[in-house]
């Protein structure tokens, strides 16, 4: 028998038939950028907060509450399986308010998730299990994990598309939205909602749209997963950005999950921080809530046995102190404010250099991301000869840009849009 380095010839790996995977977006995009050398590069791809100097942030909210935490002297023990009790109240509140979060008629049963990824996840496997919706509705465009996140964890229940964005308008499409879950929809089916700054468009339903969507879903028996993942990010205001979900609870006849982190709120990205709330229609709310967390804890302790610690002890200090979280609330104002800045000083330069086209979205926009218009190929070239660097659908992170790149960026995105105007003139 032929041996080579070491290995008999014979043998064959298990994993023989392994493709090489595809290159995952923003993380491949994020490699390729920590390698550029060039000194002019910008990163609009990281879905992380940065200070004017491009720089993580740390929230002097969270910063006080470790201070006071004495951190050295946190143990390690593990935590019960539906997690820290007290961070759990406290999220919970965050979210629905304190009277809904009392209501007695429906009850919330609440876990606490490897952040806001985790909580998409369980969601899903919980709702394959004992739910059996036959389609899972994903506004197009979503997060790209999401389609992920529902293949995985519920492989029976078919991924459907509304249409959230319309492009030639560069809006929210909210009678397409309608029309499509009017016509296709199944009772029961499940349907997900971005609850504040929608990514990647930027693009939320004006209160309205939200009044309409959530009767057409209470009419349809559709049940609600929002997506809380930027909750007082959006808009500065931590009431303002739950306003749709404390809405929806105001319908008798809804359910509906919350998935909430607090990678981007409280900046702990890699802490994962989230809990998965469930509102469910019960007619005594103890032993009913109480079997819904049983379930997602037989479910969670499988896959991570429990959530971790620290980050929902920070956060537990943040929400349960009137103090921290009064400079919380400041924090969120200079993160939300930093990004408005930044919309409005790309916007300006733009106008300023007489960039063909109308880039008002970018300052109409909330959130973390601009959905900027630019075409893939814009993007390609923005890489290649100005070392700017965003997802292939234009999707920018604002909180790349800064007083010293955004000139720059502005004066990369008019040489792209204008080289095209006179490559088709020709
Ligand atoms: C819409 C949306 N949902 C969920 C998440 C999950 O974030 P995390 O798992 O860090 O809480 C993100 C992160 O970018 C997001 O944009």
């Amino acid at each position: 028998m032929a041996i080579n380095n070491g290995i008999k010839q014979d043998r064959v790996s298990v994993f023989a038939n392994l493709q090489h995977a595809p290159p995952g977006g923003p993380f491949a995009l994020a490699a390729e950028y920590q390698h550029d050398e060039n000194p002019n590069k910008v990163d609009l791809v990281i879905g992380a907060y940065r200070d004017d100097n491009g720089q993580p942030w740390q929230l002097p909210s969270v910063k006080e509450a470790k201070r006071r935490m004495n951190i050295e002297s946190i143990d390690h023990e593990y935590l019960p399986l539906r997690g820290n009790t007290d961070f759990l109240d406290a999220a919970r509140t965050l979210v629905f308010g304190p009277t809904i979060s009392q209501n007695t008629v429906r009850s919330i049963a609440s876990i606490q998730t490897v952040s806001g990824t985790g909580a998409n996840s369980l969601i899903a496997a919980f709702l394959q299990r004992h739910a059996q919706p036959t389609n899972i509705w994903l506004p197009d465009p979503t997060w790209a994990n999401h389609v992920d996140i529902w293949r995985e964890n519920a492989p029976d229940v078919n991924v459907r598309w509304y249409p959230y964005y319309d492009g030639y308008n560069r809006r929210f499409n909210l009678d397409g939205t309608i029309k499509a879950l009017r016509t296709e929809a199944q009772e029961h089916d499940a349907i997900l909602l971005h609850a504040c700054a929608h990514n990647p468009t930027g693009l939320d339903p004006n209160r309205e749209g939200w009044r309409e969507i959530a009767v057409l879903c209470e009419e349809k028996k559709l049940f609600i997963v929002f997506d809380l993942a930027y909750q007082g990010f959006a808009s500065g205001d931590l009431d303002r950005d739950a306003w749709a979900i404390r809405h929806f609870a105001t319908h008798p006849d809804v359910e509906m999950a919350v998935c909430q982190s607090f990678s981007k709120n409280l900046g702990l990205y890699g802490e994962r921080t989230g809990a998965l709330h469930v509102m469910a229609l019960i007619e005594s709310p103890s032993p009913s809530a109480d079997s819904i967390e049983n379930h997602l804890v037989d479910l969670q302790r499988a896959l991570v046995s429990m959530a971790p610690r620290l980050g929902s002890q920070i956060a537990t200090e943040v929400l349960t102190s009137s103090e921290l979280h009064a400079m919380w609330r400041d924090d969120l104002l200079t993160m939300s404010g930093r990004i408005k800045a930044m919309r409005q000083a790309l916007y300006d330069e733009l106008v300023r250099l007489k960039t063909p086209g109308d880039w008002s979205h970018i300052v109409e926009q909330t959130g973390m991301f601009s959905y900027t218009g630019l075409g893939s190929d814009d993007v390609a070239m923005l890489k290649k000869k100005y070392h700017v660097y965003m997802l292939p659908s234009g999707r920018a992170s604002i909180c790349g840009l800064t007083t010293g790149n955004v000139r720059y960026t502005a004066q990369a995105i008019h040489e792209v849009v204008t080289r095209g105007r006179v490559e088709n003139d020709r």
